[in-house]
């Protein structure tokens, strides 16, 4: 047997995986994973067939082919008024995550530091581990999780070569505001910090808000490597395609991480998306879609004991089980997908220093019957299914 100096000697299964499992034990429906269980529009999936008949089977161009590029530079520009170059400043990647790493690997030395907020999406950590940086997670405040600049302040040190941060943020479905975005550009400004900034949920956020980018502010947009997901905006996880946008000199770099770990990204689906997100209303739409999804399951649990934390975006929402329950969440999230055949995620599960305030993570990106049902089995919770403390 060889011996492995393992990387990631503390990292256990992934509470996804985890969960995902118990699921299937306990027939429970399972809110926990973030991704839809509706079917996506067929008209991407008709595209895809039609690219592939039409001989897109081959190695796209590294970064991407240049009809999908010019259709995002031309959205950026919309949407935050700053052009981006479609051939220099814009990488199609396969996902988000993907992305994520990339941006990582480029930037991050040995022993460089990296802060984001905590709790955070759970690749940032081993992604900074694997490339010999230092994870620093910024605990966020409690009850409002605001996107606090300050906290982040406090923690810059001359190690400090990233910060990443994630709007609308996952899991607890804030979005930063333009005071804390000008405030982030006075902290950065003069200094060579890298911003990677997670904007997976763009589009999916509520209440009428617009999603604020850190590309619409002349020198953020500098340091800025902004990072997306067709998974989320077209309701297709499992196409894992994405994309980077990033100033020129930024975007030199990444692309030579990018072409020697992934080269390049599914052919077929390029082509597809290029042509279905001419319409806007492809991906404006999954805001009022997801919203009337949120409060659905919020008005059908009104009457459980679980108290829903408010949510600006994304596809999760926060429930508190304080003062029902004792349990400490991972504790708690077990029980209840055994006893109530609801599956959660226990937010400690996706933190590292926040610690334990009987928080539950549910995605409402689910069918309006799945939620239904998943919410008629926790309305049961107080009246004839009681937790053990
Ligand atoms: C905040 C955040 N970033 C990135 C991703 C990953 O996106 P992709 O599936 O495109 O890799 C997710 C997926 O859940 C996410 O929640």
């Amino acid at each position: 047997m060889i011996t492995i100096n393992s990387k990631f000697p503390d990292t256990p299964t992934s509470i996804f995986t985890e969960m995902s499992q118990l699921a299937i034990q306990h027939s429970a429906i399972n809110l926990g994973q973030g991704f839809p269980d509706y079917p996506m529009d067929p008209l991407p999936i008709q595209g895809v067939t039609k690219a592939m008949e039409d001989g897109y089977n081959q190695y796209a161009p590294s970064s991407g082919y240049l009809v999908l590029r010019e259709k995002l530079a031309a959205k950026t520009l919309k949407e935050h008024g700053q052009s981006f170059d479609a051939q220099s400043e814009i990488t199609i990647t396969p996902g988000a995550t993907n992305a994520l790493f990339t941006a990582i690997a480029t930037f991050i030395k040995e022993n460089d530091e990296v802060l984001y907020f905590d709790p955070a999406y759970d690749s940032y950590r081993p992604s900074v581990i694997a490339v010999g940086g230092v994870p620093i997670a910024v605990p966020l405040s409690y009850p409002d999780f605001k996107l606090d600049i300050d906290l982040l302040k406090d923690k810059i040190t001359p190690a400090t070569k990233m910060i990443i941060l994630n709007t609308p943020h996952n899991p607890t479905g804030v979005t930063i505001t333009e005071a804390a975005l000008l405030k982030l550009h006075d902290l950065l400004v003069g200094t060579n910090i890298i911003l990677v900034c997670d904007e997976v949920y763009e589009h999916v956020i509520y209440d009428g808000q617009k999603h604020l980018s850190p590309l619409a502010y002349p020198q953020l947009r500098e340091r800025t490597v902004s990072v997306h997901s067709f998974g989320k905006m077209f309701n297709c996880t499992g196409w894992k395609i994405g994309y980077i946008i990033a100033d020129k000199h930024l975007t030199e770099e990444i692309r030579k991480v990018h072409q020697n770990n992934a080269f390049s990204t599914f052919s077929p689906a390029q082509m597809a998306i290029a042509e279905y997100m001419s319409d806007p209303d492809t991906y404006q739409r999954l805001a009022g879609f997801l919203q009337m999804k949120r409060d659905l399951l919020m008005q059908s649990l009104k009457d459980s004991p679980l108290k829903p934390l408010a949510v600006q975006g994304s596809y999760f929402q926060l429930y508190s089980y304080e003062g029902f329950s004792l349990m400490p969440e991972k504790e708690f999230a077990i029980w209840l997908n055994r006893e109530a055949g609801v599956t959660g995620i226990p937010l400690s599960a996706l933190c590292e220093q926040f610690g334990d305030h009987k928080l539950i993570r549910f995605c409402f990106a689910k069918q309006d019957e799945t939620l239904k049902k998943a919410a008629k089995r926790l309305c049961r919770l107080g009246r004839s299914l009681h937790p053990p403390y």
